[in-house]
C-alpha cells in the first residue's frame, strides 16, 4: 500500500447533525475528550468534562451564547484519524450546515429520545439521503423518561423513510436505566450511575442475578429478542447507501454508551470515497492532489482582515507551500499559509490527505465550490448544491455615501454563501434571502463592523421562490405580492408570498414552468448518480 493509500484509509470524516438542545455539543465534547485522553495516557475512562470552548471570534456569538460557524475538529483515536465537522446547532444556519454535509462521508444524528424527530433533524436528514450519506444514530438522553424505543424506531422508519437496525437496545430509562445490551459484542453494559461503564458478557450473566432478575432487565431481553427476530437483518451496503441506520442508545451527559457507540461507529464509518468530477470519477488515492472549497469565510481574526477558504482534500497529499492550480480560471497559487482547526484554536497543517479539513489563506479568489488540483488534468468537482432561502428583506445602505462600501461588503458576505443575492426584476433593489432571522442579524452585524455601513433592512415576509423560463416571463402577471425578481446570474424568479398564491398562479398558470431549487439540486444529483 502506498503511503497516501494508508493515510486516506484511516480517515474518518463525519458531522454530527441534530435538532438544537438534542445533546450535539455534549456528544462532541465527549469525543474529543477520547481522542485527548488516549493520546496523553492511554486510556478513555475520564470522564465529566468541563464545556469545551466554543468559537468566540463574533462578538455577536458571545451575545446570544451560540455558534454560528462551522469549525473542524480533529485528533487520533486507535488507528483512525477523525475528523468532526461541526455544525451550527441554532436552526437559522441551516444553509452552511447544509453545505458541510457536502465535505464529510458519514454523519452521527443524534435524537433526543425524550423528544424522538424534530423539525431540524428532519431537514438536515433529507440532505444527507438525496446525497446519499450513511447515517449512524445514537438516542441520547436515556438518564430521563422518555419515549419508548419501538415507538422511535417506527417514528425514524416512518418519518424519514430509512430501515433501523438497533446495535444497542436500552433496558428501561430515567431513574429506571440499566444499560444497553451490546448486539455487537455480545456483552451488557450496564449502568451503575458513577463514572464506570461496566461490560458483562452474555456468557457471565448468570453471575449477576441482582440485574437478570429484575423486573426492567427481563421486560428489555424480551423486547431484545423481539428485535432480533422480527427486526431487519444488518446489511452494510444499505448502510452505506443511507438506507439502513445502525442505532446506538445512551446518555451523552452522563457520559453512558457513548463510548460503545463511538468504538463501533468508527469501525463501521466509511473512508474517504471516490467522487464525480468533470473528468469521471477521482480516486482519494490518486497521486496528484486535489481537493473544493466548501466554506469561505472572512475576518476569522478581526486583528487580521483574512479570508479562509476551507478545503475539503478528495485525493493525493497536501503538503504545506505547494503549488495548486484553481481549476475555474487555470491560475496557480502557492499555499503558503494552511490552517487546520481544532475548534477555537488554529495550528498550522504541514501535510493532510483525502478526508482531511485543511483552512488556506484566500486572497480573494477562490469561489464556494471551487476546485484546486496538481497535476495536469484540470478537473472540477460537482457543483455544490444550493439550497433555497425562505425569508427575504430590501437592503439600502442608510448613507448613500457608503454606496461602494455596501456593495463591497454585501458582494463578500454573498460570495461566502450565508445569505443569497437578488435584485428586484429590472430594479436596482437589493433584496436579500437567507434561511433564518438571525442571518439577518450577522449580515447587519458584519456591514457595520467590518464595512462601516449602516442598513436597513425592509421585510418582504416569508416567501416561496421558484424560477422560471427566461422565455416566459411576463412582467404583467406580477406585483409586490407575488414579487418578480432575479438572482445573481441573473435568471428570473417569482417570490411568491404564500403556498396559496403559488397554487393559484400554478392553477390559473398551468404553461408555466415553476422550478424549485432543491427539486433542480435533486434533480441534477439523479442525473449525476
Ligand atoms: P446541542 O449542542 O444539540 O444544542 O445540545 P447540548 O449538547 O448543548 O445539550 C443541550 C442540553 O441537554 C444541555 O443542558 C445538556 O446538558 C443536556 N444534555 C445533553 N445530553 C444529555 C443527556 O444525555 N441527558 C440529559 N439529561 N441531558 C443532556 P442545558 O441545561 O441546556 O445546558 P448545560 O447547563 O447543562 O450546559
Amino acid at each position: 500500500m502506498s503511503q497516501i493509500q494508508e493515510e486516506m484509509k484511516k480517515r474518518r470524516t463525519f458531522a454530527i447533525i441534530s435538532h438544537p438542545d438534542a445533546g450535539k455539543t455534549t456528544m462532541t465534547e465527549k469525543m474529543l475528550l477520547f481522542g485527548n485522553l488516549i493520546r496523553s495516557a492511554g486510556t478513555v475512562k475520564g470522564k465529566k468534562s468541563g464545556k469545551f470552548a466554543t468559537s468566540d471570534w463574533m462578538e455577536i456569538e458571545k451575545q446570544r451564547g451560540i455558534s454560528v460557524t462551522s469549525s473542524v475538529m480533529n485528533f487520533p483515536y486507535k488507528d483512525y484519524q477523525v475528523n468532526i465537522l461541526d455544525t451550527p446547532g441554532h436552526e437559522d444556519f441551516s444553509e452552511d450546515t447544509y453545505r458541510t454535509l457536502t465535505a464529510v462521508d458519514s454523519v452521527v444524528m443524534v435524537i433526543d429520545g425524550t423528544k424522538g424527530i424534530e423539525a431540524q433533524t428532519l431537514k438536515l436528514f433529507k440532505v444527507c439521503k438525496m446525497r446519499g450519506i450513511p447515517i449512524f444514530t445514537f438516542i441520547n438522553k436515556m438518564d430521563r423518561e422518555g419515549r419508548e424505543p419501538f415507538e422511535l424506531m417506527e417514528e425514524i422508519e416512518e418519518t424519514l423513510n430509512i430501515e433501523t437496525y438497533p446495535m444497542t437496545w436500552p433496558a428501561g430509562m430515567g431513574k429506571r436505566f440499566l444499560g444497553v445490551f451490546d448486539r455487537q459484542n455480545d456483552q451488557f453494559v450496564h449502568y451503575t450511575g458513577n463514572e464506570e461503564e461496566k461490560y458483562i458478557p452474555y456468557s457471565e450473566l448468570d453471575q449477576h442475578p441482582e440485574l437478570t432478575e429484575d423486573a426492567t432487565y427481563q421486560e428489555a431481553e424480551e423486547e431484545m429478542e423481539l428485535v432480533v427476530e422480527a427486526g431487519d437483518t444488518f446489511d452494510m451496503e444499505k448502510v452505506m447507501r443511507g438506507d439502513q441506520t445502525p442505532v446506538f442508545f445512551g446518555s451523552a451527559l452522563a457520559p453512558f454508551g457513548v463510548e460503545t457507540f463511538f468504538n463501533s461507529f468508527i469501525d463501521m464509518a466509511p473512508e474517504p470515497a471516490p467522487r464525480k468530477s468533470t473528468e469521471g470519477i477521482v480516486s482519494p488515492d490518486r497521486e496528484e492532489f486535489s481537493g473544493f472549497i466548501f466554506k469561505i469565510q472572512a475576518n476569522m481574526n478581526p486583528q487580521h482582515r483574512d479570508r479562509i477558504a476551507f478545503v475539503r482534500i478528495c485525493s493525493g497529499k497536501f503538503e504545506r507551500g505547494m503549488d495548486v492550480t484553481l481549476s475555474r480560471t487555470g491560475k496557480t497559487f502557492k499555499l503558503a499559509q494552511s490552517q487546520q482547526f481544532v475548534a477555537s484554536s488554529r495550528g498550522t497543517v504541514e501535510e493532510g490527505y483525502a478526508g482531511d479539513i485543511i483552512g488556506i489563506y484566500d486572497p480573494n479568489v477562490y469561489r464556494i465550490g471551487d476546485t484546486i488540483v496538481t497535476g495536469k488534468s484540470k478537473f472540477e468537482y460537482d457543483e455544490l448544491p444550493q439550497f433555497p432561502p425562505e425569508l427575504f428583506k430590501k437592503v439600502t445602505a442608510k448613507n448613500v455615501m457608503k454606496a461602494k462600501q455596501f456593495r463591497k461588503g454585501l458582494e463578500q458576505l454573498v460570495q461566502e454563501g450565508a445569505i443569497q443575492l437578488f435584485k428586484r426584476y429590472r430594479f436596482e433593489d437589493y433584496i436579500i434571502g437567507a434561511v433564518g432571522e438571525l442571518q439577518y442579524e450577522v449580515f447587519e452585524y458584519r456591514m457595520k463592523n467590518e464595512y462601516n455601513v449602516d442598513i436597513e433592512l425592509t421585510p418582504l415576509g416569508e416567501r416561496i421562490p421558484r424560477w422560471l423560463k427566461e422565455d416566459q416571463v411576463d412582467e404583467s402577471m406580477f406585483d409586490e405580492r407575488n414579487m418578480l425578481a432575479e438572482d445573481r446570474e441573473g435568471n428570473p424568479l417569482v417570490l411568491f408570498k404564500n403556498d396559496f398564491s403559488l397554487r393559484w398562479f400554478k392553477d390559473k398558470n398551468p404553461d408555466i414552468d415553476l422550478i424549485d431549487l432543491f427539486e433542480v439540486n435533486e434533480y441534477n444529483q439523479t442525473l449525476n448518480s
